[in-house]
């Protein structure tokens, strides 16, 4: 049995997910793969930080969050370190970065990133922010420090993405990229087809754990920028400034926009594509109305999807829960597995 120690910066929606899969799935993981995840401390920003070397209990994290909104019961386990003295002093051999997403500057999830990387620690993040603005940079820092950078989570939560245009698509050359990439969108222009308000609707998707912590990212189609931008850093080494991305959201679409793209058996959609023209990468993100037979027509909820268009194998189609708190812990053990169950550790 090889066990594997984790620090955790954050411990919100995803983070408490992951406790959760821990909780759920910790045997299984442990007899099927021989690895024995423990988070040996945690650090948020406003829940407080902990820290145990013979590992913390998820479930007791999970109890404690729940019942007080922070880590207060665990006085114990409590430390007084911030989240740069978690990655420095945690003897811990990967770490999972949480923090909330700022798509302007990356932080402050770009110097946990850095930092847990310089010390050699493996980094798994579902943080969009460090993905799209310097991906490029931080994956030959990993390489430099002699380990690995994983952010399946950061583009569709837990549906292959990456790892399908990264590893499993390698002999082919990936030409366009087309897809619905924000999850909450989505789902609020299915409520609305559905008859409910927008308000209502981004109040749900908010409550389902959908919704970024300010969800204007969202509906204004920031999210699904990023998320080309993160391909575009992963799949062609290309940092693709936001700036450089046409975007437009959802937010002037109407309950009576959806019902006359319906009469017409159409269905809007927030479309995001990147597309290598020559040398330069084309990107954009606009709401399209479909017709019904199209393929992304028929993608409803917070369900994401992908479609790779490569040369050798035409188009490649990836349809999966594109946002949610299980749905992304699922992502960071993918990650997890990719790097710690291969032996490559
Ligand atoms: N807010 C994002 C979405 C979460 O709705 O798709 C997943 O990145």
């Amino acid at each position: 049995m090889k066990t594997v120690r984790l620090a955790m910066i954050g411990f919100g929606n995803v983070g408490q997910g992951f406790a959760q899969l821990l909780v759920g799935e910790g045997n299984r993981l442990r007899q099927q793969y021989g690895l024995d995840f423990k988070i040996v401390a945690v650090s948020d920003r406003t829940k407080g930080s902990l820290h145990r070397t013979s590992g913390l209990e998820p479930q007791a994290l999970l109890d404690a969050v729940r019942q007080a909104g922070d880590f207060s019961a665990l006085s114990e386990d409590t430390t007084a370190w911030d989240a740069l003295q978690t990655i420095q002093n945690a003897p811990c051999e990967a770490v999972l970065e949480l923090s909330d997403t700022n798509l302007q500057t990356g932080e402050p999830a770009l110097t946990h990133i850095a930092l847990a990387l310089r010390l050699g620690r493996h980094v798994v993040t579902a943080n969009k922010g460090p993905a799209a603005l310097r991906y490029p940079e931080l994956a030959r820092l990993a390489h430099t420090h002699g380990c690995q950078l994983g952010v399946e989570g950061a583009v569709m939560s837990g549906t292959p993405a990456i790892h399908l245009g990264l590893d499993l698509l390698r002999a082919a050359v990936i030409r366009r990229v087309e897809g619905i990439l924000n999850g909450t969108s989505n789902f609020i222009l299915t409520q609305m087809e559905a008859g409910l308000e927008y308000a209502a609707a981004l109040r749900q998707a908010q409550e389902l754990g959908y919704a970024e912590a300010d969800p204007s990212g969202d509906v204004e189609g920031y999210d699904a920028a990023a998320k080309l931008a993160i391909l575009s850093a992963v799949l062609f080494g290309e940092t693709l400034p936001l700036e450089k991305i046409q975007r437009q959201g959802i937010t002037a679409l109407s309950q009576a926009d959806l019902a006359s793209a319906a009469r017409r058996s159409e269905r809007w959609k927030l479309v995001a594509s990147l597309e290598r023209r020559g040398e330069t990468l084309q990107a954009q993100v606009a709401p399209v109305s479909l017709p019904l037979s199209h393929p992304l027509a028929g993608v409803s909820g917070a369900t994401n999807a992908l479609v790779y268009t490569t040369d050798l194998l035409g188009p490649v189609t990836l349809i999966g829960p594109g946002a949610g708190r299980l749905e992304t812990a699922y992502a960071l053990l993918t990650d997890l597995l990719a790097i710690f169950s291969a032996g490559s550790a």
